[in-house]
């Protein structure tokens, strides 16, 4: 069974994922970090987008999971979880994954990694902005993860303070966020390759009032009726 959550940015997608595939004992990815990876290593090898999408197979990249079943991100061997977590690297993932090659390159890896561990597993949770779309159209739940822009500013801020980041002014970096946030969601929703986009028969999940556990028991719930 494949679960495809898509969704804007800190909407709530991978959390989610995480949660629904440990409840369902399916395994998870969390593409995103994909994009992330790969804008991170064009990033250290100073090339332009263009340029880095002549040398993709020339990338490792190695995803695996830690003990308390988080994914963690492998590059060329160095792990790169936290690296790719920073503020920036949202925005490079963004500006890197606008690249019809770069999309191609990973929906394929994206595509093989999702039926074996289905096979593996008997599940698979992916969360992104095209996997309903474009990766797995035909996959048996798709949801699309919504919440207002305040919300997803407020828990991406929350996410970034755990990491260390420090931010004396919590209004104004939450503005600064929100801003960066919807910007970024607007560019994903415009580009012509893999836009974010909720497909036609996609359950529609706003998470602005719920905890993480009552979105958890949402999706669950709408995947074991269709097992
Ligand atoms: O965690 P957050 O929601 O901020 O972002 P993410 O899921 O880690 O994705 C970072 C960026 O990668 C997004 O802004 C998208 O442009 C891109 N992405 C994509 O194009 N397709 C996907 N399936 C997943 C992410």
């Amino acid at each position: 069974m494949i679960i495809a959550l898509d969704g804007p940015a800190a909407s709530g997608k991978s959390t989610t994922a995480r949660l629904v595939a440990q409840r369902l004992g399916f395994r998870y990815l969390d593409t995103g970090a994909m994009y992330r990876a790969l804008a991170l290593a064009a990033q250290q090898r100073g090339m332009t987008d263009e340029a880095f999408a002549s040398v993709l197979p020339s990338v490792r990249l190695d995803l695996g999971y830690d003990a308390d079943g988080n994914q963690t991100v492998a590059l060329d061997g160095e792990d790169v979880t936290a690296a790719i977590r920073t503020r920036d690297m949202g925005l490079a993932a963004s500006a890197i994954s606008r690249h019809a090659p770069v999309r191609e390159y990973l929906v394929q890896m994206q595509q093989e990694l999702g039926r074996r561990y289905s096979e593996e597993a008997g599940g698979a949770v992916l969360d992104g902005r095209d996997i309903g779309t474009v990766v797995f159209p035909q996959a048996e739940l798709k949801v699309f993860v919504i919440a207002d822009a305040r919300t997803r500013a407020e828990r991406r801020l929350a996410e970034l303070e755990v990491r260390g980041e420090v931010y004396p002014d919590r209004e104004a970096a939450l503005d600064a966020l929100e801003a960066e946030l919807v910007a970024r969601d607007h560019a994903d929703a415009a580009r012509a390759a893999g836009p974010l986009r909720a497909a036609p028969d996609a359950i529609l999940l706003d998470t602005t009032e719920l905890s993480p556990e009552e979105q958890v028991e949402i999706v669950v719930q709408h995947a074991l009726a269709r097992q």
